[in-house]
């Protein structure tokens, strides 16, 4: 594939997806097929999503180098004018670093783009079949990590007071203090040991590991399987639900796209005016 003409050069930080090449969106493929330089980081994305980069890209492994270590690509693309793509582990949105490279290439006079990707927690989901956002359940999904890390967290954002919702959590780059976890997630007081998680270890990698647990045993089974990187926990009574029904789905509800069946429609409008009623004390 030839590279698109630029003439000041351009940065695409792509969202390559958890791992798997062929969870990368035909944007992001496209972009890294285009590049002169490719610049991704072994440690987060899986080795595959390279397929898609020309045989003579310059290929760069960020994880080997500080910001400064790759700056010089930055400044080669600016210079001549050439395409580079960035590729970031499932979404760039997510704790992707990239505010930094923004700055650098607004600096440098680069043009910057930024595909979405499929980011891990979806992941997740998809491979243990199970919704986030359950009616009556959850409506809510909280993405978050554990506090006292090496990276500093405001301090309202604390796992015990997102816990307090009760509603689905996504917990990223936390499996390495997973006691810590439990205590936080069990301390608000709104799920109890026996609240249902799902621990997923390398999603969608080759070597993918995941099970599903209850709170109790959070801390206990992450031990025992020597998690402590590239692992991701959601918990939340909405990956344990069943016979609940989406009002989308319901017959009496439409929307522009199906029209209302009549009967179903009348009943729904009914057992509402009735609630309102009830609600109001009539
Ligand atoms: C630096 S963050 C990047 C998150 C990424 N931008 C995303 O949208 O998934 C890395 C953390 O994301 C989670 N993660 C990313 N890819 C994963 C995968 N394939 N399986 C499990 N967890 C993953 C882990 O919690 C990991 O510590």
């Amino acid at each position: 594939m030839t590279a698109a003409p630029s003439t000041s050069g351009r940065v695409s930080f792509v969202g390559a997806g958890p791992g798997a090449a062929d969870l990368i969106t035909l944007r992001g493929a496209q972009r890294i097929s285009e590049a002169d330089i490719v610049i991704w980081a072994a440690s987060l994305v899986h080795e595959d999503v390279l397929q898609h980069a020309r045989p003579d890209a310059v290929v760069v492994n960020s994880a080997e180098h500080s910001m400064e270590g790759i700056t010089h690509h930055y400044e080669r693309a600016a210079a001549e004018g050439l395409l580079v793509a960035r590729i970031h582990s499932g979404d760039p949105a997510l704790w992707g670093g990239t505010q930094e490279q923004w700055e650098l290439c607004r600096r440098l006079g680069l043009e910057t783009e930024v595909i979405p990707g499929v980011s891990s927690f979806t992941a997740v989901a998809a491979i243990v079949q199970r919704e986030l956002t359950i009616p009556e359940v959850a409506q809510s999904v909280v993405l978050t990590r554990l506090e006292g890390g090496k990276t500093p967290m405001p301090s309202k954002e604390t796992v015990r007071s997102f816990a307090e919702h009760g509603t689905t959590m996504a917990l990223f780059l936390s499996a390495a203090r997973t006691k810590q976890l439990q205590d936080e997630l069990l301390a608000a007081g709104s799920y109890d040991e026996s609240t249902p998680c799902v621990v997923a270890y390398a999603a969608t990698w080759p070597d993918e590991l995941v099970f599903e647990c209850t709170l109790g045993e959070l801390a206990e089974e992450v031990k025992r399987h020597k998690l402590y990187k590239h692992t991701m926990v959601l918990v939340g009574p909405a990956l344990a639900s069943g016979g609940t029904r989406s009002h989308l789905y319901d017959p009496g509800h439409f929307h522009e796209h199906r029209k209302v069946e009549d009967q179903a429609r009348r009943a729904e409008l009914k057992a509402r005016d009735k609630a309102l009623k009830a609600a109001a004390g009539q």
